[in-house]
């Protein structure tokens, strides 16, 4: 399931490290000097109070030093900050939208994928939205997560320095499939990927594939193709069998049609199939002729 995701230790990490010594080297010593001092200084040991009159040397190194050690956390906390900000202006565009649950890729020439391919050392922007809720684009392998809002634009970009598979997970609780919201990042060299992207853009434009959409829509994550019960029912011989569903809380049964199966991916909380939760998204992005496409592949899964 998890893709292979060799990690050095790069800029990102020194900095969490250093940022990490530092509060614990912090945490341990208040700590110990608090407890000492607690013990030490106890009013049984010293039932009257000294009068300490103040100490400059003392004084000043208590705010220089913590002012220097801020402020350098501050710098470096900037530097990668302005880092992940400032994209390179020939960064290859992507867009990139997140939908329950699926990332969607999308390329300048119009190419669509749901794994992202992209060639080695060359800087890559994406271009996040949402089509129906919050999600977020991590990518741990990178260092890299950025919120996938709907009705906004977030971008985030990344440089990939090896060649290999590293892989997405969507990081912002967004409903029952979050945890299976993968992806995956294929980081090949620019031969291998101008010959994919001219390969691909070259295709003839194909009728829609029932088999391949019920994958790249999300179907399946949800609706087993073999009978088994995920979290909604199966999909297997279901076409022109009876089913039991609820309608605006009425138990009836009804036959699964064209019309029925085209009901489910546009308005799915309609007519409900009884024992399971009415909790799928409403597949607003599907052409007709997709979703003519899933019918007919729908009919053939007895
Ligand atoms: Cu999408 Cu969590």
């Amino acid at each position: 399931m998890f893709g292979r995701s060799y990690t050095p230790i790069g800029m990102s990490d020194v900095i969490f490290l250093g940022f990490l010594v530092i509060c614990l080297v912090l945490l341990v010593g208040i700590t110990v000097t608090m407890v000492y001092f607690i013990i030490r200084y106890s009013r049984k040991r010293h039932p009257q109070a000294e009068q300490i009159p103040g100490n400059i040397p003392l004084e000043i190194i208590w705010t220089v030093l913590p002012t220097v050690l801020v402020l350098g956390m501050f710098y470096y906390g900037w530097v990668g900050f302005k880092t992940l900000r400032q994209v390179p202006g020939d960064a290859l565009q992507i867009s990139v939208t997140g939908r329950m649950w699926t990332w969607t890729f999308e390329y300048p020439n119009g190419l669509k994928a749901n794994t992202l391919k992209v060639p080695v050392k060359k800087a890559v922007n994406l271009n996040l939205t949402s089509a129906d809720v919050l999600h977020s684009f991590f990518v741990p392998a990178f260092r890299i997560k950025e919120d996938a809002v709907p009705g906004m634009k977030t971008y985030l970009w990344f440089q990939a320095e090896r060649e290999g598979t590293y892989d997405v997970f969507c990081s912002e609780y967004c409903g029952t499939g979050h945890s299976g919201m993968l992806s995956k990042i294929e980081v090949v060299s620019q031969d291998v990927f101008d010959q994919w992207y001219a390969g691909e853009t070259a295709k003839p434009v194909k009728a829609p594939d029932g088999a391949a959409l019920v994958v790249s829509a999300g179907c399946t994550g949800c609706h087993s193709l073999d009978g088994s019960r995920i979290v909604g029912p199966s999909l297997k011989g279901i076409f022109g069998e009876k089913t039991h569903v609820l309608t605006d809380g009425v138990e009836r049964d009804i036959v699964v049609d064209e019309d029925y199966i085209r009901r489910s991916l546009l308005e799915p909380g309609k007519d409900v199939v009884e024992g399971y939760p009415a909790i799928m998204p409403a597949q607003t992005q599907l052409s007709a002729e997709e979703i003519d496409a899933i019918i007919d592949y729908l009919k053939t899964l007895k």
